[in-house]
C-alpha cells in the first residue's frame, strides 16, 4: 500500500500493540471499578485518534464509555497553527465524570492545551491524556500530560490515524514519508 510514499518505518504495528497493553494496564489501575462517577469516559479526537481509541478501548480491563469530539487547527496540513475550532462538539455532560482524552498526537501541544482548557471549565471529576505519540522537540506549550507512548523525533509522521492530506490513517504502523509526497 502507498508505494514509495513511505521513506521508513518508525514504529511497527507489534510495538504499538504492546504499546497500548502497557499503557491500558497502567491506566486501568488508576480507575476504580464501580466508582460513584460511573464507567471511564474516554474523549477520542477525531479524527487522528480513532485507531488508538478503538485499540486502547478493548485493551482495558476495565467498562469504558466513548466520546468523540472533532477538532482542528487552521494552516497548512504539515503543521499547526495553534487556531483550534470545534468541528463536533461532545454528545454528553461530562460533569462529575472521569474523563480521559485520547490523542494520537503531541506536536506543537496547542490542541490539547486548548482541548485541556475547554474541557476543564466543564467540571469533570478528572481529566487526564493519553497520547501514543508525543513530540518534545515541537512541543510550544507545556501540556501536562500523565501517559505517553513514545516520544518522536520532529519529523512529519504518518499511519495508524496520523494523515497526510487525509491519507496514510489506514496504515497499522507508523512511518515518515518520503518528502516528494509533500514536495520536498
Ligand atoms: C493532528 C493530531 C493532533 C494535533 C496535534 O490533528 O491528530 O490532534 O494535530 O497537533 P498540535 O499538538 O500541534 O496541536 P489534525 O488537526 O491534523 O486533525 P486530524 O486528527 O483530523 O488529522
Ligand atoms: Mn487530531
Ligand atoms: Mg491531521
Amino acid at each position: 500500500m502507498y508505494e514509495g510514499d513511505i521513506a521508513s518505518v518508525l514504529i511497527s504495528e507489534d510495538q504499538i500493540q504492546d504499546k497500548i497493553a502497557e499503557l491500558a494496564g497502567i491506566i486501568a489501575e488508576r480507575y476504580p471499578v464501580g466508582a460513584p462517577e460511573g464507567d471511564l469516559l474516554l474523549v477520542g479526537v477525531l479524527k487522528g485518534a480513532v485507531f488508538f481509541m478503538t485499540d486502547l478501548a478493548r485493551a482495558l480491563p476495565i467498562p469504558t464509555q466513548m466520546e468523540f469530539m472533532a477538532v482542528s487547527s487552521y494552516g497548512s496540513s504539515t503543521s499547526s497553527s495553534g487556531v483550534v475550532r470545534i468541528l463536533k462538539d461532545l454528545d454528553k455532560d461530562i460533569a462529575g465524570r472521569h474523563v480521559l482524552i485520547v490523542e494520537d498526537i503531541i506536536d506543537s501541544g496547542l490542541t490539547l492545551s486548548w482541548l485541556m482548557r475547554n474541557l476543564r471549565t466543564r467540571n469533570p471529576a478528572s481529566l487526564e491524556v493519553v497520547t501514543l505519540l508525543r513530540k518534545p522537540d515541537a512541543i510550544k506549550v507545556d501540556v501536562e500530560v500523565a501517559n505517553v507512548g513514545f516520544d518522536i523525533p520532529d519529523e512529519f509522521v504518518v499511519g495508524y490515524g496520523l494523515d497526510y492530506a487525509e491519507r496514510y490513517r489506514d496504515l497499522p504502523y507508523i512511518g515518515t514519508l518520503e518528502p516528494t509526497v509533500y514536495g520536498g
